[in-house]
């Protein structure tokens, strides 16, 4: 069983010193999960020198953006996502072009919410990404069993054309190969010795009626939890830095007992109003020395 000898108990309160130590730039995209928070901390456990990021399952890619690597991989099994992130690698101008002709309207946003991603062409789907990401109620992405963008419309004052930040995020991706696949496939066809690998996965729910998020049509289970926790010891072992965000989670603490672990207490939005509730996560570091 995992005993906590000298919990590293820290409090995060938003949105704190923000990027502190790198040269990095917000996410632009808001996701489920966003590391926001836990970046003062995850930048303490960041190895000096490494060789190349790996980033599995990025999300939002809090992290990555506001570490800025020189070499870097990320990749996620949403496929809006990396259709996303590749438009604004590869077209940023023509994302930005199309976003101007968008509107923050109710009808136009529902419009635009209808739409079948796969019959748009890329550039589309990564502007109604972006759009749909910032004009949403909390601004989450959220789909439903058939893998369709669900969320109702916010009627907050969301910026949804960020042009500095989407070329800022244009420069950033020059350098970073984007995949959409499934984490495993990832970890085991390019992981080698020496490379900085940050695993956000989808959380382990903290009781059955926990607000867990739904990101892919697909859930993570107990089972993925545990194949999940031999790469991590598979990746340790070859040599790489490793470090996993999770739940504060009996099930997840005892996965990872053999191995250093920081609790953050964070606060949470409550999906169904503005207010926060406090919660912990952990950071496990991996580190074969
Ligand atoms: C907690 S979120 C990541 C949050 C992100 N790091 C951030 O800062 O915003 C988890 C991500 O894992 C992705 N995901 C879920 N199952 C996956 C799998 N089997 N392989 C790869 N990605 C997966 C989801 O699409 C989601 O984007």
């Amino acid at each position: 069983m995992y005993q906590e000898k000298d919990p590293i108990n820290i409090t995060v309160e938003e949105p704190l010193g923000l990027f502190p130590n790198y040269v990095g730039i917000k996410p632009f995209l808001k996701w489920a999960g966003g590391k926001t928070q836990l970046l003062t901390e995850l930048n303490k456990c960041t190895p000096l020198y490494y060789n190349k990021y790996i980033e599995p399952f990025i999300g939002g890619g809090a992290m990555f953006f506001n570490l800025n690597p020189s070499i870097s991989l990320i990749s996620d099994a949403n496929e809006e996502l990396i259709i996303t992130y590749n438009e604004i690698k590869n077209n940023v101008e023509e994302v930005i072009s199309l976003l101007k002709t968008f509107e923050h309207t109710e009808d136009f946003f529902y419009r635009i919410r209808a739409l079948n991603p796969i019959e748009l062409e890329n550039v589309y789907r990564a502007a109604r990404l972006i759009y749909l990401n910032k004009t949403c109620f909390n601004g989450l992405y959220r789909v439903n069993k058939k893998g369709l963008f669900n969320v109702p419309y916010g009627k907050g004052s969301g910026n949804f054309l960020q042009e500095s930040l989407l070329r800022d995020a244009n420069e950033f991706l020059q350098n970073t190969t984007i995949l959409h696949s499934d984490y495993l496939k990832v970890l085991q066809n390019y992981s080698e010795p020496n490379d900085f690998i940050f695993l956000d996965p989808p959380y382990h729910p903290i009781s059955p009626n926990s607000d867990f998020k739904r990101y892919t049509k697909e859930f993570f289970y107990d089972e993925d939890q545990k194949k999940l926790n031999d790469e991590f010891k598979r990746l340790v072992n070859l040599g790489c830095n490793v470090l996993l965000t999770n739940s504060y989670h009996p099930f997840i603490l005892d996965l990872y007992k053999d191995f250093e672990i920081r609790i953050i207490e964070t606060k949470r939005m409550i999906s169904s109003n503005s207010n926060t509730r406090n919660g912990k996560d952990i950071i496990v570091i991996g580190k074969n020395e």
